[in-house]
Parts: structure tokens; C-alpha cells; sequence
């Protein structure tokens, strides 16, 4: 069946000593207390990839993540990371159209959809964002938003292709606000979202892809939100700061 993941987003924060003590306390506690068999994937700011990457070793559960990646393979792109530079530093998954990218830095579905099938030719797994932002909540346009993003950004992708995404739904209202949406909410945008990979390509393409919910996932809601039929595991971004509550999250799972 589906792969479960826990990620965790950490975003530009903490120094390279930093993220070194969180990576290693993660790394212990789930290697000591996790029962399950979920993928952890730890997500650092680039410049710690590497640094990180010595530390999880031939540690099975747990795998190392980039937070964006440019489109083209090499060249004239001052500031920018290449997919081939993480995978040289040992990275198996890149966050690609976090809304905080969308948002900051004017990353739009069509440059999404080349960023997906340039990374996946370079054998990474992209963890594919999309969510809504209040005001469309509100409005009820949330699954028309949603469906908009992930057409345009995954639906020129192959069968073979798209089994390889991980897609996290993410509503905006909900990152970082302490407001997360409730299981139903989520349950009710996973299915929706799987419902319209079966629909464009078939139901087992479908049921092969791990959903993420993001969005203010912490400890006590965590077993919940998990809980639901159609979500597959959580991004995580302030709780993935502090070892004790990322670990309890993928613990979620036990
Ligand atoms: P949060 O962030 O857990 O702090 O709400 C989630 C995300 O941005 O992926």
C-alpha cells in the first residue's frame, strides 16, 4: 500500500550546529521509539544538506529533503541549486511549490510543472504542495484552486510519472497559524484531490500516491489528522524545529 512519510519543513531556521543537535536527537528517538514504518524525511535550508546528510548515515527510516530546487540543470542562475547538486549531497526528496514560494517569490503552477519533471528526470521525489488560502475557503472556490494547481503542475506528467509525486495539501490559513484544519476537512480534500488523479489517469495510479496534510500539525492532533482514510502522513514545519514533538508526530503512527 501507500508509503506513510512524516517531513519536516524546518525553513530558513536554525544554524549549522543547530540543525546538526535537532537532526541527531531525531534521528536516536525514532530509530529508538518508532514502531512504525513510516519514512522520516528531514528538510534543512541547503547549505546544511550535506552536513546532515553524514549524520543519518545508513539509518533506514530516515531521509534527507530540499526545501525548493531551480528548473535547469546547471549554468548562469546566480544563488540557485540544481536537482543534481541534492542529489550529489544525498537528498531523495525536494519540496517543490511550497505556498510560501508561491507566495514570496512568485512561483507559479506553469514553472511548477517544469520544476516536477525536471527533478523526477533526476531521479528525486518531488513532495508537490497546493492548498488554498482563506479568502477562497471562504468563497468555496477551495476545489476548483486545488484542482487548478495540481492539473496544470502534474497532470502533463505520465502514469509512471505521477505514481513517483508525493503531493501534500496544504491550506494556507492553516500554516503556521496554530489553526490547523480538522481531520474531516483534510479527509475531505485528500479524497477529493485522489479523486481526480483517478479520474485523469485510474484508480490504482490513485491509490498508489501519498497525500501529505501540512498546516499546524503538532503531537496532540497529529493521530487524528493521520487517522483518516486518504491522508498518508504530514508536513510539518514549526514542530519540526523541537525533536520531542516531530518525533511524537511520526509516533502518530504507532
Ligand atoms: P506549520 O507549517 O506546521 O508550521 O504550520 C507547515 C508547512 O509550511 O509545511
Amino acid at each position: 500500500m501507500r508509503k506513510k512519510i512524516v517531513a519536516g519543513n524546518w525553513k530558513m531556521n536554525c544554524s549549522l550546529p543547530e540543525g546538526k543537535k535537532l537532526a541527531s536527537e531525531v534521528i536516536h528517538m525514532v530509530e529508538d521509539e518508532v514502531q512504525n514504518d513510516a519514512q522520516v524525511i528531514l528538510i534543512p535550508p541547503f547549505i546544511h544538506l550535506t552536513g546532515i546528510h553524514n549524520l543519518i548515515g545508513s539509518t533506514k527510516k530516515v531521509f534527507l529533503g530540499a526545501q525548493n530546487c531551480h528548473q535547469h540543470q546547471s549554468g548562469a542562475f546566480t544563488g540557485e541549486v540544481s536537482a543534481a547538486m541534492l542529489v550529489s549531497c544525498g537528498a531523495s526528496h525536494v519540496i517543490l511549490g511550497h505556498s510560501e514560494r508561491r507566495e514570496y517569490f512568485g512561483e507559479t503552477d506553469e514553472l511548477l510543472a517544469e520544476k516536477v519533471k525536471f527533478v523526477l528526470e533526476n531521479s528525486l521525489t518531488p513532495i508537490f504542495c497546493c492548498g488554498e488560502r482563506l479568502e477562497v475557503r471562504e468563497a468555496g472556490g477551495h476545489e476548483k484552486l486545488v484542482t487548478m494547481q495540481v492539473e496544470k503542475a502534474l497532470f502533463g506528467l505520465s502514469a509512471e510519472e505521477i505514481r513517483k509525486v508525493v503531493i501534500a495539501y496544504e491550506p494556507v490559513w492553516a500554516i503556521g497559524t496554530g489553526k490547523t484544519a480538522s481531520a474531516e476537512q483534510a479527509q475531505e480534500m485528500h479524497a477529493f484531490i485522489r479523486n481526480q488523479i483517478a479520474a485523469k489517469y485510474d484508480q490504482e495510479v490513485a491509490d498508489s500516491i501519498s497525500i501529505l496534510y501540512g498546516g499546524s500539525v503538532k503531537p496532540d492532533n497529529a493521530r487524528e489528522i493521520f487517522s483518516q482514510p486518504d491522508v498518508d502522513g504530514g508536513l510539518i514545519g514549526g514542530a519540526s524545529l523541537k525533536s520531542r514533538d516531530f518525533t511524537n508526530i511520526v509516533k502518530a503512527f504507532d
